[in-house]
């Protein structure tokens, strides 16, 4: 079976002004792949917040969101000269603004990137600038008309396959929550960029691990089953490293692979945080997980999580469960180290 590859997950600071930007970058960085300067800060902050944004996340790719409508060599060369990977042209240019923008990037070794926002004829566009050499584009739905309720449809998806089939790499954003996320699930897209969803949500690095985690799930490659044991393993090394503490006092434990290992069967039984109500966190993880009873209520203080009760328990819904208790717990005021607790189960789950 052909196995697609996985989008990068891009987080768009629409912000205007700096700092905020710089702080949300320096949080989420991790949790991404693309960091984007929004077309706002941009225009708030200049060439300026580029090479910012560049000094803080050496390693990223970054992207200026530009929409450049004309002299598009020299924004493209001011956008690769303070540091990004790609830029934006607005599809509504001349189309030598589009050539000389990516003149530019191709003499640089970068991108460009066509932004369809308010092209009306893209198909007849997408011809003439993959004459030219355009592989990239951008497929917009703008905060305007979101607010005017234009929803994503079965239209966009047709145009964006359309795209694909052609041999662009497209990008797809507006609005894009990880609810939405199935929706684009059999298009091969490249690129999912998410603003808002991300950076204006309660905690902006735990919800770009969860669209990132769900990202790698709907277009990754068919999963294997966890085994019971396997799942419970990860569950318990995941939930420990988070900070978390399990019933099983773990200094007399022979460790998890001995036969003699205190944990036995796939349930973990996990004391409650202090401060919070054991049924006030089970519903919370509940909520984040999805129907099933993979996690429950063991004692007034404590719950316990069970893999195996899982309705598909292969290694991304092991993963996805305990992303649901890390945030859960996070919710509800306890600092969780969600991150580590997911780089030990994903490392267990991935040797099995
Ligand atoms: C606005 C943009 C935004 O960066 C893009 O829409 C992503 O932001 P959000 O996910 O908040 O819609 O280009 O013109």
């Amino acid at each position: 079976m052909q196995t697609r590859s996985i989008p990068l997950l891009q987080l768009a600071l629409d912000y205007i002004s700096l700092p905020p930007a710089i702080a949300m970058a320096v949080q989420v960085a991790p949790h991404v792949d693309v960091i984007e300067i929004g077309t706002p800060l941009c225009k708030a902050a200049g060439i300026e917040a580029v090479r910012a944004i560049r000094e803080v996340c050496p390693d990223k790719l970054i992207l200026a969101d530009l929409k450049t409508p004309d002299v598009g060599g020299l924004e493209a060369k001011m956008a690769f000269d303070a540091g990004a990977d790609m830029m934006t042209v607005i599809g509504g240019a001349p189309m030598a603004t589009v050539e000389s923008a990516l003149k530019v990037a191709q003499q640089m070794g970068k991108e460009m990137l066509m932004e369809l926002t308010g092209v009306r004829d893209i198909i007849a566009r997408a011809k003439e600038w993959k004459q030219v050499g355009v592989q990239r584009m951008v497929y917009h739905r703008g905060w305007d008309e979101q607010t005017f309720h234009r929803e994503w449809s079965e239209d966009d998806k047709h145009t964006v396959r359309q795209l694909i089939d052609m041999g662009f790499k497209v990008t797809v954003t507006g609005g894009i929550t990880v609810e939405l996320l199935p929706f684009f699930q059999d298009l091969a897209v490249s690129i999912i960029i998410a603003g808002r969803a991300i950076h204006q949500s309660k905690d902006p690095a735990a919800s770009a691990l969860e669209m990132r985690s769900a990202i790698a799930r709907l277009w990754g490659a068919p999963q294997s089953t966890a085994s019971a044991e396997t799942a419970a393993k990860a569950i318990r090394w995941g939930i420990s490293e988070m900070g978390l503490l399990l019933t099983a006092d773990g200094r007399d434990c022979p460790g998890c692979d001995s036969s003699q290992r205190l944990c036995q069967g796939s349930v973990t039984t996990i004391h409650c945080p202090e401060g919070i109500r054991v049924d006030d966190l089970v519903s919370a993880i509940a909520r984040l997980s999805g129907p099933g009873q993979a996690v429950g209520r063991s004692s007034g203080d404590a719950f316990f999580l069970d893999p195996a009760q899982l309705m598909d328990p292969s290694p991304d819904r092991v993963i996805d469960l305990l992303l649901a208790t890390g945030n859960a717990v996070r919710q509800l005021g306890y600092p969780a180290d969600v991150n580590a607790g997911i780089g030990v189960a994903n490392r267990i789950l991935g040797a099995a």
